[in-house]
């Protein structure tokens, strides 16, 4: 609910671009207001619906399954189906339960002190193929389960598997996407997490794996071989003291993709944002590579992304990025640093937009550079850097940062970025945005030029 956070904890004026924001995150928004914000004074007055359960202090993921409507929310120790029109359908209760870091995902050392701990949902996932949703949550070393897509009380796999964040707050992000062995017929989990140093075993957890959803091997590493395989680690020396947090997912032509925050480098604790990336085809990670991506205007940097999505551009963005009204556009909210060398957001945040086909030229440029022997490779926190030469340029320096200016801002901005105005202009024209909105919001006129509220 990082999104919800960045633009609703300030009392906030009328005209930022909320309409810009896809729709899902709208209701994510609002189904989160009512869980941990004063209810009345920032509540917009065309939502027409909200769900809330006042014993559940906090909604974690949402996800609406595109073929019922049906909305599944994962929430701390609790999950829940409801209707498209966000009516209670089922509601499991997931913790707490007793739980020990000390333990393994199969057995528990005698001396281990097992207490209540609370399950965080972590990630929501469904899985059209199967017609699963995967829900995995903070207890067990980051469990998951998976469950009957129309009947969630039912679980069909306990999957004996540390795959996500096991405490309260580090970070997980996963999607479904093509991947081994046969992409794109063949579907894995995609899941970036933050390493947890607070049992022996995370050291197992791979930072970004891709994981396999056949029944017989569920969750497992989709490929894996001695040394390589769909996953890879921040390396020992590294991990504890440079953290990686992921904020966001999407598959794209052939590509997966994560949002992420950490430190320039290893040294220099100063924290920017940046896509990390890998090929769909590669069972191996030889094409994992990142590029710092940065949202700047004149006087500001939105070093810190907070919440994103992807979807198509639509024609009047379209025509403005020079793509088609098919291609892909990463919509970004970035924040601010609170103070030069924190990871701590600021409250002013600002959308940044950028096309994929411009990402892409950006990755191929930077792996050029690296090709043809300039700068290092980078990538300490995985593995030593070493200088790039043709013969070992996976990973490559990130020289190049895909940058973009805001398209609108929040909080300190009124009318002096006419773009803003546009930017929620083109998205309202791409209709597919809307299909989640319907309930929760009162307004077809979204769908046209009206933005503010
Ligand atoms: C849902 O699954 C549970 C557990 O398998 C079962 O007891 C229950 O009858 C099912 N409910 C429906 C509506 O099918
Ligand atoms: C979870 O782990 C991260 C990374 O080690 C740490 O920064 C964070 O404080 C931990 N959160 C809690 C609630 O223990
Ligand atoms: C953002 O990216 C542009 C283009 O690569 C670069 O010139 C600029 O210095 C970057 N700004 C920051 C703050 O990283
Ligand atoms: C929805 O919006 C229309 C037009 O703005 C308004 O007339 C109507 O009263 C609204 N309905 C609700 C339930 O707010």
């Amino acid at each position: 609910m990082r999104m919800a956070r960045s633009l609703v904890s300030r009392p906030y004026r009328r005209r930022w671009c909320r309409q810009s924001l896809p729709l899902f995150l709208m209701l994510t928004l609002m189904l989160s207001l009512s869980s941990w914000l004063p209810t009345a004074r920032t509540l917009p007055a065309d939502i027409v619906r909200k769900f809330h359960d006042p014993e559940v202090e906090r909604m974690n993921h949402l996800v609406v399954d595109k073929n019922t409507g049906r909305v599944f929310i994962g929430a701390v120790n609790r999950l829940y189906m409801l209707t498209p029109d966000l009516a209670i359908f089922q509601k499991e209760v997931t913790g707490p339960k007793g739980d020990s870091t000390a333990c393994s995902m199969l057995d528990c050392p005698r001396e281990a002190q097992k207490r209540p701990v609370d399950n965080v949902n972590k990630a929501l996932v469904i899985d059209y193929t199967t017609s699963r949703l995967i829900s995995c949550g903070s207890l067990f070393q980051g469990m998951c389960t998976v469950r009957d897509l129309n009947n969630i009380t039912n679980v069909v796999q306990e999957v004996k598997e540390a795959v996500v964040a096991n405490n309260a707050t580090a970070s997980t992000v996963a999607f479904i996407a093509p991947g081994p062995p046969n992409p794109p017929v063949s579907q894995v989990m995609y899941v970036g997490v933050t390493f947890t140093g607070n049992s022996p075993y995370r050291s197992e957890v791979p930072a970004v794996s891709s994981r396999s959803l056949d029944k017989d091997k569920m969750l497992n590493i989709a490929e894996a071989a001695v040394t390589t395989g769909t996953r890879m680690y921040v390396n020992s020396l590294s991990r504890e003291r440079y953290p990686i947090n992921y904020i966001y997912g999407f598959s794209s032509k052939g590509f997966s993709y994560f949002l992420t925050t950490q430190m320039k480098n290893t040294e220099t604790p100063i924290y920017l944002s940046k896509l990390v990336r890998v090929c769909q085809d590669d069972e191996h990670y030889y094409s994992y590579t990142e590029i710092p991506i940065n949202c700047t205007s004149d006087e500001r940097v939105y070093n810190l992304v907070q919440a994103a999505y992807v979807g198509k551009a639509g024609s009047v963005l379209a025509g403005d990025l020079g793509i088609t009204a098919q291609d892909d556009v990463l919509f970004a909210v970035f924040a601010e640093s609170d103070g030069p060398n924190s990871d701590v957001p600021r409250p002013f945040s600002a959308l940044c937009v950028y096309s994929l086909k411009a990402i892409r030229r950006k990755f191929m440029s930077n792996i050029q550079r690296c090709f043809s022997g300039e700068g290092q490779r980078g990538l300490e926190f995985i593995s030593p850097s070493h200088k790039c030469i043709s013969t070992v340029s996976h990973f490559q320096r990130p020289n190049l940062a895909v940058a973009a200016s805001p398209t609108c801002m929040h909080n300190h901005i009124r009318r002096r970025h006419r773009r803003g105005d546009t930017l929620a202009r083109y998205l309202g024209k791409n209709e597919e945005h809307y299909t989640d909105v319907r309930t929760a919001r009162n307004s077809t006129n979204a769908k046209h030029s009206e933005i503010y509220a």
